[in-house]
């Protein structure tokens, strides 16, 4: 079976709940993340990772995504200014022309691994990526993990951090059955563990390749913690038919589902991309000054 990694599937159905009232007719993946939607950064993560086909399972945001990434025939003529101040065609498509965008309903929200599992036709027998958009990563970890899939002949391989203990109930951790090199053989998985439960502090955070049976296993998988079918239930039936690896990813996580999360990924990507002279800056800074004497803070 072919080790090339060609698929990405992104799971974007959610209804942005956390982030209400911005997310009431523009879905959490359009929201601007400094000078562009949050899912722009995770495509461009997967097309840098070598993925030519973008699967994005949703309900209410196919039309905006095709418009976006497509060619945008009204804005002919037009330019635009990039990050680096470089003039560019504003009607030019995000993506290379060999790059295909699929989009497939979820239907019912039942969890993140029925929204993969509904990909199954589009992803077919092939090995492919799941990318969620919500974990902003600087860098992107994508092609190390279709290396770590392809080197290591994997069945999966997904990407870790470590979170703070009293954090674990918000993810799933993985049992590495030691201390975690940059890439681990798993162990176990268990989703979102209470902390003295917790068999470690290493998160899976959002990026994952797998081999095509992890959709044969989805298909059984029951619903597990908080009612929903979870992808980690799924994971944790393949590590014990196959090997499964923990990639260690040792960037800068920004964690978009959340409201101060997203405020600071778009300061932080703000300040990143600010060029010499850029004002941007010093208006944080006095903005901070202005907070600090109001709220009665020293230096
Ligand atoms: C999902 C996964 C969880 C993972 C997390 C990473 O949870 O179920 O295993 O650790 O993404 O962001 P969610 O954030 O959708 O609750």
């Amino acid at each position: 079976m072919s080790r090339e990694v060609k698929r990405a599937v992104f799971p974007v159905a959610g209804l942005g709940t956390r982030m209400l009232p911005m997310t009431r007719a523009v879905s959490k993946e359009m929201l601007p993340v400094a000078d562009r939607p949050l899912v722009q950064y995770a495509v461009e993560e997967a097309v840098a990772a070598g993925i030519t086909e973008l699967v994005f399972v949703t309900d209410r945001s196919g039309p905006a995504l095709k418009a976006h990434f497509g060619r945008l025939a009204e804005l002919a003529g037009k330019t635009e200014i990039g990050p680096g101040g470089e003039r560019l065609d504003a009607a030019r498509a995000l993506v290379p022309a060999e790059v295909r965008l699929v989009v497939v309903p979820q239907g019912r929200p039942l969890g993140l691994g029925h929204a993969v599992w509904c990909a199954r036709e589009a992803v077919g027998d092939a090995p492919f990526a799941v990318v969620l958009p919500d974990d902003l990563m600087v860098p992107g970890c994508l092609a190390d993990l279709v290396e770590v899939f392809r080197s290591q002949r994997a069945a999966g391989v997904v990407a870790v951090e470590e979170v703070p203990h009293h954090d674990t109930a918000r993810y799933g951790i993985v049992d590495v059955g030691g201390a975690a090199g940059p890439v681990s053989p798993i162990v176990s998985l268990v989703e979102k563990p209470a902390p003295e439960d917790a068999p470690s502090n290493l998160a899976v955070v959002g990026r994952y390749v797998f081999d095509a049976s992890i959709m044969g296993i989805l298909e059984s998988t029951r619903p597990g913690a908080g009612g929903e079918i979870q992808l980690t239930d799924a994971i944790a039936g393949l590590a014990a038919s196959g090997a499964v690896y923990a990639s260690h990813f040792r960037g800068e996580r920004h964690d978009c589902g959340s409201r101060t999360g997203w405020l600071r990924a778009t300061v932080a990507l703000a300040l990143a991309g600010a060029p010499r002279g850029d004002p941007f800056p010093r208006e944080l800074e006095s903005l901070l000054e202005g907070w600090r004497s109001r709220a009665g803070y020293d230096r």
